[in-house]
């Protein structure tokens, strides 16, 4: 089934959490309630803690927050999609994770007290209720945490009324999520949720944090996210993994590259030069990042010149390197990818997010979709028994209140 991407499913979506609050907490006064996306990856794999350039954009699915302010200073936080919340009083805060959910919105709570000012303060010392919920899968690639964390930054700003501009609220978000949850997360995923705009990818680069907002025709593209339904165990030790033989292939290529300040820096003909320091795995993991940037530099130049078909053409070639160089990939996304190669109207597919299990996404032509749909289901089907989830998604503006 397509999902309608009609911005009125999900009015009534959040409606509806604005009713299940209700039933949460009680009382009579109507919560506010706030909208942050989630991001979709399409250029730049892997490129993000390597200081190269990255090309997400937010989609129309996300986390929802119905909050009510309090006027003692009891802190109550529950889920409409986890089990245990939290209720706390505002002075007991926990210092330490509590290794769940609760983590990440409690992060960016601790991060932004702890950042401000004495007569800031005076104004954080109301408590305040939250209801969690959305409508992005999470542990999927569609980075539900920065979705969460980049949201908890705007909610507590509004509420406070500590006046914080976009940058320091993804900043928080990251510093929440590096800090306190302790995942050595890149810059991509709060700086896609926090700086989103419809119909344009953000061009970020990661090794001065510069971005902007190009143009993409999503009159004509629509932006299809198959999710393989395979959950990502391994991906935090892998993803950390990857992290390290990238910092280490770095460590030994610097000394022969005395301008390079970041792995994105080395060129082809330098890897070829100097690999031989590097031991076969380190250089496998160097060649993904050194022509995927390369990739993501061709992929802004052909969208610029509206050459769309070239531009997609390189995410095929990025699931090729990320699956032989970089070893991110599964048999699920391998098929769903191979897939979209044969499917007329598929421009382009390759894996997003970390990579292991999650989902592909995949830029298709409007009126191919339910074409491409069916070859996706069907060759999934035959491979492997049972459906993936297809849903197409429309772009979207960073995190925001929604008046009801
Ligand atoms: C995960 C990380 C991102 C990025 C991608 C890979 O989603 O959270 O920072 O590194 O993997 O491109």
């Amino acid at each position: 089934m397509i999902d309608p991407a009609a911005p009125e499913a999900q009015a009534a979506r959040l409606a509806e959490h604005a009713d299940h609050f209700s039933a949460c907490f009680g009382g009579e006064a109507a919560p506010r309630i706030f909208f942050s996306p989630g991001r979709v990856n399409l250029f730049g794999g892997h490129l993000d803690y390597n200081g190269g350039p990255v090309m997400p954009t937010a989609i129309d699915r996300g986390t929802f927050f119905a909050v009510r302010p309090r006027k003692d200073r009891l802190i109550r936080l529950a889920s409409t999609q986890e089990s245990e919340g939290l209720e706390v009083d505002l002075e007991a805060l926990p210092k330490a994770p509590l290794g769940r959910w609760v983590d990440y919105p409690l992060g960016v709570l601790l991060d932004l007290l702890d950042g401000a000012s004495q007569e800031e303060r005076s104004r954080c010392s109301s408590g305040f209720e939250i209801l969690f919920g959305g409508d992005l899968p999470i542990g999927a690639g569609l980075s539900s945490s920065a979705s969460m964390c980049v949201g908890m930054a705007l909610v507590l700003d509004r509420v406070w009324e500590l006046g914080l501009d976009s940058a320091e609220r993804v900043r928080s978000a990251l510093r929440a999520e590096r800090n306190f949850v302790g995942v050595q997360c890149g810059i991509m995923d709060p700086f896609a949720v926090g700086f989103a705009r419809p119909d344009h990818l953000l061009w970020l680069d990661c090794k001065d944090e510069t971005y902007e907002h190009l143009p993409l025709d999503m009159s004509r593209l629509a932006i299809l996210v198959a999710d393989t339904g395979v959950k990502r165990k391994l991906a935090a030790g892998e993803f950390n993994l990857r992290v390290e033989q990238c910092a280490s292939a770095f460590a030994k290529l610097a000394p022969h590259c005395p301008s390079a300040k970041v792995l994105r820096d080395v060129s082809a003909e330098e890897l070829e030069r100097h690999g031989e320091h590097l031991d076969p795995l380190e250089r496998r993991r160097a060649r993904h990042v050194i022509d995927e940037v390369e990739r993501t530099f061709l992929a802004r130049e052909r969208l610029l010149a509206g050459d769309l078909e070239t531009m997609a053409a390189q995410m095929f070639l990025a699931h090729d390197s990320l699956r032989e160089l970089y070893e991110v990939s599964c048999a699920e996304l391998d098929c769903l990818v191979d897939a979209a190669r044969e499917a007329p109207g598929a421009l382009g597919s390759r894996l997003t997010g970390a990579g292991f299990g999650g989902c592909t996404v995949a830029l298709v032509e409007r009126e191919a979709i339910e074409d491409v749909q069916a070859v996706l289901f069907e060759r999934f089907e035959r491979n492997f028994g049972r459906r993936p989830t297809i849903q197409v998604f429309g772009g979207d503006d960073g995190p925001r209140e929604v008046p009801l």
